[in-house]
């Protein structure tokens, strides 16, 4: 689905599998660029997605994660093998994408799934730049619900566009490495900022106008309660 001029959303519960978080296409002036890239279980619906919007997958150079997890980055190795592409991540996630820990990456615990692991060519870091032609790209490096969380700040001819990954409504857990301090501290950098838009992992295909006043909405909420009775995708209960 086209959200702007030379920026698809391919990928999210509306667009693929369940499972799948959002993901971004980014036409470029050079090649197409994917922020995060969904799960194995939507890869080829995703891959789909891409060829009806008229481009080539063979075209995507490189996929840039907000993190580590399997909703966001899991199929990044089959996008490697078919189409070799190159994935980037921050470097506190890298070491469970190339290890494929079950844990870190929430494959087994929240999908009941194994995840493939793979290569990362690369490392992205607060404050990288990245320019596609239209679309300018800054790297914020946002821990809190992973350590190597990151947002991706988009400069749409003059639109300020927020890919907030996980970084907002995002869950916590320990045993993903989160951080509550540091989580709070994300969110006063991205409440520091303006956005005209913003979009996050688990939502539909969608621009989310008014971001400003959203977004500190969001930081208000946050850490106010946890429940510690969540359900995984995995499971079903009777209650
Ligand atoms: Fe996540």
């Amino acid at each position: 689905m086209k959200l702007m001029k030379h920026l698809y959303q391919v990928s999210g519960v509306s667009l693929a599998h369940s499972y799948d978080a959002t993901a971004y296409l980014i036409e470029g002036s050079d090649g197409l660029y994917l922020l995060d890239c969904g799960t194995p279980d939507g890869y080829q619906k995703i891959i789909s997605n891409i060829r009806s919007l008229g481009f080539d997958p063979k075209d995507i150079k490189a996929i840039y994660g907000t993190h580590g997890h399997y909703d966001h980055v899991g199929a990044a190795k089959l996008y490697k093998d078919d189409y070799g592409c190159r994935l980037y991540l921050h470097e506190e996630d890298v070491k469970q994408v190339e290890e494929g820990d079950q844990v870190k990456t929430t494959a087994e615990i929240l999908y009941g799934r194994v995840f493939p692991p793979c290569p990362v060519d690369g490392t992205i870091g607060d404050g990288d730049r990245f320019d596609f032609g239209t679309i300018k790209m800054e790297v914020l490096h946002t821990p809190g619900h992973t350590l190597g969380s990151v947002c991706f700040a988009l400069d749409c001819e003059g639109y300020q566009f927020l890919i907030a990954g996980d970084t907002i409504w995002g869950g916590f857990s320990h045993l993903i490495g989160s951080n509550e301090e540091l989580w709070r501290k994300s969110l006063d950098k991205l409440t520091n900022r303006h956005f005209d838009g913003y979009t996050f992992g688990h939502v539909g295909a969608n621009v989310i106008a008014d971001a400003d006043r959203r977004l500190e909405d969001a930081k208000k909420q946050f850490a106010t309660y946890y429940n510690p009775w969540f359900k995984a995708m995995k499971d079903t209960f009777i209650y």
